[in-house]
C-alpha cells in the first residue's frame, strides 16, 4: 500500500458568513399575512413575508420583533423557525419564523404598499419574491392546503 503523507492541514479560506434576513409568517384563522414591497424600486410590487436584516448585536428573534413593529406596527412573539435557509443574493440569506400576533393590526408603515391576509387558495396566486416561494410553500403545506 502506498503511504500517504498528509502535510499540515490547510483549510480553504472560509467564506464570510452570510448576513441573515429574518421574515415572519403571521397566521390567523388559517390565513397567512403577505406584504407587498414598495421599496427599493427593484423589488416594488413583489410580495414577501415581512422582515429584514438581523443587526450584528441582535438575536434573530429580537430582529423579528423589531422589524415587524417598524414595518407593520404590530407586536409579535417568535414561535419557531422553519427548517431551511434560502439565498437572497450574495452574502444574504433568508430564515423564516412563524410568529404569533400579540397586539395591533398589521398596516404597511415602511417599505410596503399593502398587506393582505390570504386564504390558502390565494397564496399561490401572488407574485412572491423568488426566495420566499419555497418557505411559503412549506407554510401552505402546514396549513393543510391541497
Ligand atoms: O427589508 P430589508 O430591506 O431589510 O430586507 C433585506 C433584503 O431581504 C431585501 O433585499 C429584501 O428583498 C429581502 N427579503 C426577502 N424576503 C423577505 C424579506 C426580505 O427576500 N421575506
Amino acid at each position: 500500500m502506498p503511504e500517504h503523507r498528509t502535510g499540515p492541514e490547510v483549510s480553504p479560506p472560509a467564506a464570510p458568513a452570510a448576513r441573515v434576513v429574518v421574515a415572519g409568517a403571521l397566521l390567523r384563522g388559517g390565513r397567512l399575512l403577505a406584504a407587498r414591497r414598495s421599496a427599493p424600486a427593484a423589488l416594488a410590487g413583489g410580495w414577501e413575508l415581512p422582515g429584514g436584516k438581523v443587526e450584528p448585536d441582535e438575536l434573530p428573534e429580537q430582529a423579528l420583533v423589531r422589524e415587524l413593529r417598524e414595518e407593520l406596527g404590530v407586536l409579535v412573539r417568535p414561535l419557531r423557525r422553519l427548517p431551511g435557509a434560502w439565498p437572497i443574493r450574495a452574502g444574504l440569506v433568508l430564515h423564516v419564523w412563524t410568529v404569533e400576533l400579540l397586539a395591533g393590526e398589521p398596516e404597511p408603515l415602511e417599505d410596503h404598499s399593502e398587506v393582505r391576509w390570504l386564504e390558502p387558495a390565494e397564496v399561490p396566486l401572488l407574485a412572491w419574491l423568488p426566495q420566499d416561494v419555497e418557505p411559503v410553500r412549506l407554510l401552505l403545506a402546514e396549513l393543510g392546503a391541497p
